[in-house]
Parts: C-alpha cells; structure tokens; sequence
C-alpha cells in the first residue's frame, strides 16, 4: 500500500489535490470532513454530534475521529493499493493512532505532504466558497476559529513529523497543475513512486 497524507491549514487545497492523486496514482480517498458533512446532511447521530463541533471550528474528539478512521479504513480501504488522507490526522494522538492503524494492517505511512499558503490567501479562498457554495463553516467567525485551531493542535504535526523524516512542504499557491506536479515530484524523490498516467 502507498499511504500518503495530505496536510495543511482549513483551505490549503487537501481536496483539491487529493482529487489529482486518486486520480493519477489510483488511491482511495478518505477526507474525514467530507465524511462528517455527508453524516450531517443525513441527519445520523453522529451528524448530530459532529455539527456542534464543525460549526464552531473545532474538533471532533480524538477517540471518536480514530474509531470512526479505523471503521472506514475496514469498510472501504481494505483491498485499495493505498489511501491519501486528507483532514486526518489533526493532532497528535490522531497521528500516533494512524501509525498504529496502518501498522495492525500491516502498512506504513509513507510521505506527508505539507501544502503551505500564506493566511491571508487561505481566508479569501474560503470566503469566496462560502459565498458560492455555502460551505456553512465557510463563514469569517468559524474561519477565525479553524485557523486558530490549526495554530494551535494542528501545527505541531509539522514538526512531529519533520522528525520523522516523512515531511515534505510544498508551495501550495499559485496554479493547481503546477503544484500537483511539486507533489509528484516529491513523491517520485522520496517515496520513489510515479504516477500511473
Ligand atoms: P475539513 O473538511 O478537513 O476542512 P478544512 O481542513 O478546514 O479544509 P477545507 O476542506 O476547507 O480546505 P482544503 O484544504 O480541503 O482545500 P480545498 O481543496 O477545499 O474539516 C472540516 C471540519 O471537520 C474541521 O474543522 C473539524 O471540525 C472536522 N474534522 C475534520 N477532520 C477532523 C479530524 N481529523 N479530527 C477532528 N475533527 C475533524 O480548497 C479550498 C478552496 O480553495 C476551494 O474553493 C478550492 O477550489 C480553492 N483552491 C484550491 N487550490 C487552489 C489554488 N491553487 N489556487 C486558488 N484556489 C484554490
Ligand atoms: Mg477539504
């Protein structure tokens, strides 16, 4: 399995560019936001849980967002030639759960790619899809309050993880193209893998 982790502050471009790794790779997709706001547009209890922390831009608890990956990587990872991980992990303990995870399926993770854009860019992106899409915590009072977080829980995973050596920034401005093929040529230097197509 290829397990890659995509990192990076609330409106770096994780879905964007996990879109261009599936597809050009052949990896599952597991965005744990996209699957909490699917929860909640289904109105399941954990919807209900999940709403009351996503719209004040906090986090789910850690125990409940591990048992919920753990769930996902059994339903639907099994069997995939491996995962990009987007929105997980987002603190610590998320990321020393991960390796356990993917250890007891007998896996590793390979890279984390670090999409690096500067604050102010990252608001306005946001607020422009929250005015086009209504992306309900695309509002300046929630965006505020996931930066913060970001800052406060999310960051230190850069240097957990810099440590490690599994961390790989990219400039995450600028055309989307341009930085899929960063990511790529990342991934080819230090994983030693290559795109499919
Ligand atoms: P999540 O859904 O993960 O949101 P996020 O981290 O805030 O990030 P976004 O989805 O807003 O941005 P993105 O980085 O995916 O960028 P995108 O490609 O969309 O999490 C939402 C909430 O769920 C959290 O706040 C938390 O409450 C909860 N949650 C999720 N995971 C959790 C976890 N592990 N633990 C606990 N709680 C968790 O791009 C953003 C915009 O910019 C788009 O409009 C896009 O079109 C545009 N764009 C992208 N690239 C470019 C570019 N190069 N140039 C110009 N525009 C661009
Ligand atoms: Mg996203």
């Amino acid at each position: 399995m290829l397990n890659i982790v995509l990192f990076g502050a609330p409106g770096s471009g994780k879905g964007t560019q996990s879109a261009k790794l599936i597809d050009n790779y052949g990896l599952y997709h597991i965005s744990t936001g996209e699957l909490l706001r699917d929860h909640i547009a289904r109105g399941t209890e954990l919807g209900r849980t999940a709403d009351k922390y996503i719209s004040q831009g906090q986090l789910i608890p850690d125990d409940l967002m591990i048992r919920i990956l753990d769930d996902v990587l059994d339903r639907e990872a099994a069997g995939k030639e491996g995962v990009v991980f987007d929105g997980f992990p987002r603190t610590i303990p998320q990321a020393e759960a991960l390796t356990g995870l993917l250890r007891k399926r007998g896996s590793d993770l390979h890279a984390v790619i670090g999409l690096e854009v500067p604050e102010d860019e990252l608001v306005q992106r946001m607020l422009a899809r929250g005015r086009e899409t209504g992306r309900a915590d695309d509002n300046a009072e929630t965006i505020k309050n996931r930066l913060d977080v970001y800052h406060k829980q999310t960051m230190p995973l850069r240097d957990y993880y810099t440590k490690a050596g599994k961390y790989h920034g990219v400039n995450g401005s600028g055309i989307v193209d341009e930085i899929f093929r960063d990511i790529a040529d990342r991934l080819e230097k230090h994983v030693g893998v290559r795109p499919k197509k």
